[in-house]
C-alpha cells in the first residue's frame, strides 16, 4: 500500500475519484481537490483553524431559510459570483450588456405589470422615477415582447422579502413593446448594506470591510433565442460605485438619474434611460447562466432531494 503523506495525499484523492462516471463532474471535483489541498499547504492549515472553517460553513447553511440565501452572500462577497457571471459572459457567442449579480433576493412571485405601472407600494414625496429603454438584439433591432422583470428595495434600503416575505413589492415583470421599449414607474433606488447579522456579515465585519452595495435595479431579461439577461444598473454618484461589497457594479452599467431627460414617456419625471443588448442563443445556453435563485426555489429542491 502506498503511503500516505501530505506530498502523496492529492494523487491518492484523485486516483480514487478517476471512477466518477460522469466527465464534467470528474472535472470540476478534481479540480477543486486539487486547489483546496493546494490552499491547506500553502497556509499550514492547523486542525484548529480547519474546524473553526467547517463551523463557519455551518453556520452559514443554518442561516439559508426559504427567504434568505446566506450561501448566495457568501459567494457574491468573495466575488465567486461575479467571477462565474464574468465567465459566462464570455461564453456568449455575441457581446451583448454585461451581466451582473442576481442576488440573494430574486423571486420566482412577481406580479405581471402593464407598461409604465408603479412597482412601489410606497413612493415617497420627490423619489419617484421612471426606468425605460429598450430591448435590442446586438446589431440595435429592437425585441417585441421581451420580458423584462426588475426588483430593488425600498426607500430603507430593504427588500421586500426581509420585512414582508407574504407581499411581493418593488418589483415588477413587464413586456416590451412593438419597437422593443419598456417602461417603469420606481422610485428612486438607495444603497444598502448586505444583511450583517449572519456569519457572512461577521465574516464582512471581520475583515474590516463596510458591506455596502451601491443603489442598484436588478434586470432579468429574457426574449425567445436569445441568452437570458441578468443584470443591474447602478447609479453612477453613489460612493460604492467602486468598491461594491459583492463586486457586482462596474462603469459600463452605470446610469444617471435625469431630472428632465425630453425623451422620458412619463413627462415631468425625472428618469433612467438604459437600453439593454441581448445576445443570441449559442450551444452554452442550454443551461441557466443565473448564478443564484429565489431562495424558496432551493429550500424546495433541498426537500425534495431529502426523503423524511
Ligand atoms: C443584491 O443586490 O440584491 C445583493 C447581491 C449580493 C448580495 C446581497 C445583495
Ligand atoms: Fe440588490
Amino acid at each position: 500500500m502506498r503511503e500516505l503523506t501530505p506530498d502523496t495525499m492529492t494523487d491518492a484523492v484523485l486516483d480514487q475519484m478517476a471512477s466518477t462516471p460522469d466527465p464534467r463532474m470528474r472535472e470540476i471535483m478534481a479540480a477543486a481537490v486539487k486547489h483546496l489541498h493546494a490552499f491547506a499547504r500553502e497556509v499550514n492549515l492547523t486542525p484548529g483553524e480547519w474546524i473553526k472553517g467547517i463551523e463557519f460553513m455551518t453556520k452559514v447553511g443554518q442561516n439559508c431559510t426559504p427567504t434568505r440565501q446566506e450561501f448566495i452572500l457568501l459567494s457574491d462577497t468573495l466575488g465567486l459570483s461575479a467571477l462565474v457571471n464574468g465567465l459566462h459572459d464570455r461564453t456568449a457567442i455575441e457581446e451583448g450588456t454585461h451581466t451582473s449579480l442576481l442576488g440573494p433576493f430574486y423571486r420566482d412571485e412577481t406580479p405581471t405589470l402593464p407598461a409604465g405601472s408603479q412597482i412601489a407600494s410606497r413612493v415617497k414625496p420627490g423619489s419617484e422615477c421612471a426606468l425605460y429603454g429598450r430591448v435590442t438584439d446586438v446589431q440595435g433591432k429592437p425585441l417585441a415582447n421581451a420580458t423584462v422583470s426588475v426588483w430593488q428595495t425600498g426607500a430603507d434600503g430593504l427588500y421586500d422579502i426581509q420585512e414582508n416575505p407574504e407581499t411581493p413589492d418593488y418589483r415588477g415583470v413587464f413586456s416590451t413593446d412593438a419597437d422593443g421599449r419598456y417602461l417603469v414607474r420606481t422610485v428612486k433606488p438607495v444603497g444598502y448594506s448586505i444583511p450583517m447579522d449572519g456569519p457572512v456579515g461577521q465574516m464582512v465585519k471581520t475583515q474590516g470591510r463596510h458591506g455596502m452595495r451601491p443603489a442598484h435595479i436588478h434586470f432579468l431579461v429574457g426574449a425567445p433565442g436569445y441568452r437570458e439577461l441578468v443584470t443591474a444598473l447602478y447609479l453612477r454618484d453613489d460612493p460604492h460605485l467602486a468598491d461594491d461589497v459583492v463586486f457586482g457594479s462596474s462603469d459600463d452599467l452605470a446610469v444617471d438619474v435625469v431630472p428632465d431627460d425630453p425623451d422620458c414617456p412619463i413627462k415631468g419625471l425625472p428618469s433612467i434611460r438604459f437600453d439593454l443588448k441581448l445576445a443570441r442563443e449559442g450551444a452554452a445556453d442550454k443551461t441557466s447562466g443565473r448564478v443564484g435563485s429565489d431562495p424558496a426555489a432551493i429550500m424546495k429542491q433541498k426537500e425534495a432531494a431529502v426523503p423524511s
